[in-house]
């Protein structure tokens, strides 16, 4: 075994006990591979996931079964009416507060001090109690007049029939970042595989022989973040800006198709906040730590369909999935990739400029120190010769965005955005060297 000093176990094992906990749980609930593996994501990254469909394909069970693979974990459950209140989410009010004209609610075995919860046919409670929920979601704290409680709330997987729509629906919607629709399975061989896992259960969760603890996935949602001094999931700064233009190549796609279908002046523009596009991010790392990786790799950003997407709607996952494989074919058949590195390196080194002006006056060639920074390098030793007078770095600098030739579009938006930051970073660097002389 691989543990570190403090008891820590390593990718590996992770990734080895999340998939054997998936796989007893697609072994209970047949043929949702796809959702299982998306609650995980959902549980590693420490968000909310919605489940919808018809009655009966099994979403109570699969919600149960999931928080059934953790253990130490305060869970609250319940059934949404149209008549419930606040404080059945956040727990009964304080009878001698409420004298006083204070809204207290008593949230001991609530959900605001429970790490899971399961909130079934949520959309059958009333726009006033989902609109209280909003920010104990997003916030994770009970905010409500005078009465404000920080929440451990880990995920809330919630299950519904139906969308409705209204105001607050569409803000309750955004704080499920992961979404699923299951479609009945028609498949006589799964509804086969149904009936025996129901002869075998009956309507009940299967008892997992081994269980995590909370704890323990507390810590995987810590490396996800990049919180954990022990273990870390990489991603290079080509991958971050591949990540950024494949999120909006889908943007523009689904607009694109949505200007197909919609009217004129529908206003249903497709859009994804830069909230939404930073936790992307923690999804790539959870990504790679269910396949055991520390390092995110293309083919994870492929599946960042988790989030831009609703699970079990072929056209828009099949929609990212074009997005992805557009932009990564125009980038590999060019060598973009390369110049992509190249371009990001070289704005590393602008940012030690701006941070350290005095650099500007040595020759830059002093700072050759990451394989590809020699790049940059090497083409200045070529175009300028060896010894470099002090004064040319500026004009080494800009030399070096003019004589770039992008080979694809995308490469040709970011030199455009180097060659703006090179200018600034002159202004800058140049202003700070004569308030020093
Ligand atoms: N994919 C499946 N795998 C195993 N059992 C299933 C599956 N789908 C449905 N079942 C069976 O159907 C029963 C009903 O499922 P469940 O109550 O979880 O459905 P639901 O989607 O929550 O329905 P509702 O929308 O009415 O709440 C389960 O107890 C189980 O026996
Ligand atoms: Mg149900």
């Amino acid at each position: 075994m691989n543990h570190t000093t403090d008891g820590i176990v390593s990718i590996e094992e992770i990734a080895k006990e999340l998939k054997d906990a998936a796989t007893f749980i697609g072994q209970r609930v047949i043929n949702r591979e796809e959702v299982i593996e998306q609650a995980f994501c959902a549980l590693l990254t420490a968000e909310h996931m919605l489940l919808q469909s018809r009655t009966g394909v099994g979403k109570s069970l699969l919600a149960e079964q999931i928080f059934r693979m953790f253990d130490g974990a305060r869970m609250f459950r319940v059934q949404a009416s149209k008549e419930q209140q606040p404080d059945t989410f956040f727990g009964g009010l304080d009878l001698e507060e409420l004298k006083a004209g204070r809204i207290i609610h008593n949230t001991k075995g609530s959900l605001v001090e429970s790490d899971f919860g399961f909130i079934d046919e949520i959309f059958d409670a009333n726009d006033f109690t989902l609109r209280a929920l909003l920010s104990l979601l997003n916030e994770r704290r009970l905010l409500r007049g005078v009465q404000d409680v920080a929440s451990p709330l880990h995920t809330v997987l919630a299950a519904t029939n139906y969308l409705r729509v209204s105001e607050v629906t569409e803000a309750l919607l955004d704080r499920f970042l992961f979404k699923a629709v299951i479609l009945p399975d028609k498949d006589p061989f799964i509804q086969y595989r149904i009936a025996q896992r129901y002869l075998e259960h009956g309507g009940r969760v299967a008892e997992p022989p081994r269980t995590i603890p909370l704890e323990r996935l507390q810590h995987m949602h810590r490396i996800i973040v990049g919180r954990s001094e022990d273990v870390q999931i990489s991603i290079t700064n080509e991958l971050l800006y591949f990540t950024n233009i494949v999120i909006r190549h889908y943007e523009f796609l689904q607009n694109r198709q949505r200007g197909e279908t919609a009217r004129h002046g529908d206003g249903t523009d497709f859009y994804i906040s830069p909230r939404t596009q930073a936790k992307s991010l923690d999804l790539l790392r959870a990504l790679a730590l269910l396949k055991g990786r520390s390092h995110v790799i293309h083919d994870d950003v492929s599946r960042l369909y988790f989030i831009f997407a609703t699970v079990g709607i072929p056209e828009e996952i099949s929609l990212f999935k074009k997005a992805y494989t557009t932009v990564l074919n125009s980038l590999t058949a060019s060598r973009g990739f390369d110049q992509i590195t190249i371009l990001l390196d070289f704005t590393d080194l602008l940012r030690e400029l701006r941070a350290s002006p005095r650099m500007m006056l040595e020759p830059l060639t002093n700072f050759a120190d990451t394989p590809v920074r020699r790049t940059f390098m090497d083409w200045i030793r070529e175009r300028f010769g060896q010894d470099l007078p002090q004064d040319q770095n500026k004009k080494m600098l800009e030399q070096f965005i003019t004589d770039f030739v992008p080979v694809c579009d995308e490469v040709r938006e970011l030199r455009h955005s180097v060659e703006r930051t090179l200018q600034q970073t002159l202004i800058a660097v140049e202003r700070e060297l004569q308030r020093g002389a």
